[in-house]
């Protein structure tokens, strides 16, 4: 995979691919906020990958939330949307990074640019609506205008400020630090110190394109983006799609009788298909099976491909594992599931709550009646009123619904299924582990415990700059 840092910061380069990185220095004027404001908790003791057992406090205490939106949000690359949400200059959405909302938009050189939507002047959202097409932003509050590339280009009585103006370069939108493209789909982080896009995504790309690289025309989108709140905690979701391959046959089983030709569910041998799940120490995990028999896809698309030539262009071992049935979790929040053309992020809203965005990701090449059977498939299982989703939806909120409990926060959970059977299987890319396994799912909490216990990129600015935890950004 080759995504190359683009010298023209951001213009889409060969193969649809963008990297821009922008300049993203701290400045904070006089202000200092006291150190009290931010404190940041030990949690090494609370993840053991080596014994394969998670402190259950990670899912309800609000202090390590705060500190997972400074420490894994704020470091991290996340997803943002799909290329075709901004074809075109001024095309824009709007969407949240851990808790900051922000507007997506391609300025006036075809560039990706991503915004935190909060006025420069009191903090007011500067773009209300989902989506749409505009020449500027202008903040409904007072009246501050900027441009598509974040630029102060207005602000109403200007000559009542000292100077009689405002300093445009001053006063801009504060942008992401870094942002890039992969596969069709846009990430960006505030991290201007995080491993490239690509060492992030790692072998993890590899099974990405078993779903967004079948054809060369790329990948679209259909039927917009469905938004649904889960009480649960985002992490009990995220780490479901990583690794847990395990609650299917259980969990499942009424959605799998009405899938199942007999109307019986699959046969044990079936159920106790092999597979593979991969994981990396970044966090990223897949899992897929690889009988035959336990693929679901909408019949439709299935007859649609013509599978020896995607053998040709991904090789067998993707066709008969990754592409299929699966699930998938890039680490911190984004996650797919190949089959169902499903694409989703969970945000983080506190502790005990997160809101579900999902879209329907299908090759551009699919005719109309193809593509329409593959939305309304992935909108029957994994909608938010889908066969399979109200039974994952009900676990997590179930799990957090007692969570709180003083007796059952103190009680330790069981990641040990697995345990060191990661090796290389000589097939697919990176470590795997059998299907039924949670070593996608210790590596993820590792990694969520790395970030946690190592100081932000933020921090270190501040603590530099000798303030604590005020930045512009831009
Ligand atoms: S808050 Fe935006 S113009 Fe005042
Ligand atoms: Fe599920």
């Amino acid at each position: 995979m080759t995504t190359t840092r683009n010298p023209n910061a951001g213009v889409p380069a060969e193969h649809g691919e963008q990297r821009s990185v922008s300049d993203a220095r701290i400045t904070c004027g006089n202000l200092s906020r006291p150190p009290e404001l931010t404190r940041y908790v030990d949690v090494t003791g609370m993840v053991d990958k080596q014994s394969g057992m998670i402190d259950r406090a990670v899912f309800t205490d609000q202090a390590l939330y705060q500190q997972e939106l400074a420490r894994v949000f704020a470091t991290s690359w996340l997803f943002l949307g799909h290329v075709e949400q901004v074809r075109k200059p001024g095309d824009f959405f709007t969407t949240y990074m851990g808790e900051d909302p922000v507007i997506v938009t391609m300025d006036k050189k075809k560039r990706i640019r991503c915004f935190l939507n909060s006025c420069r002047h009191r903090g007011a959202r500067v773009l209300r609506a989902d989506y749409g097409k505009t020449k500027n932003f202008t903040c409904t509050y007072h009246g501050w205008a900027y441009d598509l590339e974040g630029r102060l280009i207005n602000a109403p009585n200007a000559e009542a400020y000292p100077d009689g103006e405002l300093d445009p370069d001053q006063w801009g939108l504060v942008e992401v630090a870094q942002l890039d493209t992969a596969l069709g789909l846009i990430f960006a982080t505030w991290n201007p110190e995080a491993p490239t896009l690509d060492e992030q995504l790692g072998d993890m790309k590899w099974y990405m394109e078993a779903f967004l690289d079948r054809d060369s025309e790329g990948t679209t989108i259909v039927g917009g983006i469905t938004k649904w709140v889960l009480k649960g905690n985002w992490k009990l979701a995220a780490e479901q799609f990583a690794t847990d391959w395990y609650h299917v046959n259980m969990s499942h089983a009424s959605a799998l009788m009405v899938l199942s030709p007999t109307g019986k569910g699959p046969k044990d041998s079936i159920a106790a298909t092999p597979g593979r799940q991969y994981s990396d120490d970044m966090g990223n995990g897949t899992g897929f099976p690889v009988h035959p028999k336990s693929r679901f896809d909408a019949q439709p698309v299935h007859e649609y491909y013509d599978y020896d030539a995607l053998k040709e262009r991904l090789g067998e071992a993707r066709v008969h594992g990754p592409l299929t049935t699966g699930h998938a979790t890039v680490f911190p929040n984004f996650s797919y599931l190949p089959v169902n053309g499903s694409v989703r992020v969970w945000h983080p809203k506190g502790p005990d709550e997160m809101e579900v965005w999902s879209w329907t990701v299908l090759d551009k090449s699919m005719p109309e009646e193809v593509r329409n059977a593959q939305r309304l498939y992935n909108l029957r299982t994994f909608g938010p009123s889908g066969i399979f989703e109200q039974d994952d939806g009900e676990n997590w909120s179930e799990v957090q619904a007692i969570s709180h409990g003083w007796r059952t926060n103190t009680v330790p959970l069981n990641y040990q299924m697995g345990l060191g059977s990661e090796r290389e299987d000589g097939v697919h890319r990176g470590e795997t582990s059998e299907l039924y396994s949670d070593s996608a799912g210790r590596k993820f909490y590792h990694r969520w415990a790395e970030l946690m216990s190592t100081p932000a990129w933020h921090e270190k600015q501040a603590a530099a700059s000798g303030t604590t935890g005020t930045t512009e950004g831009n």
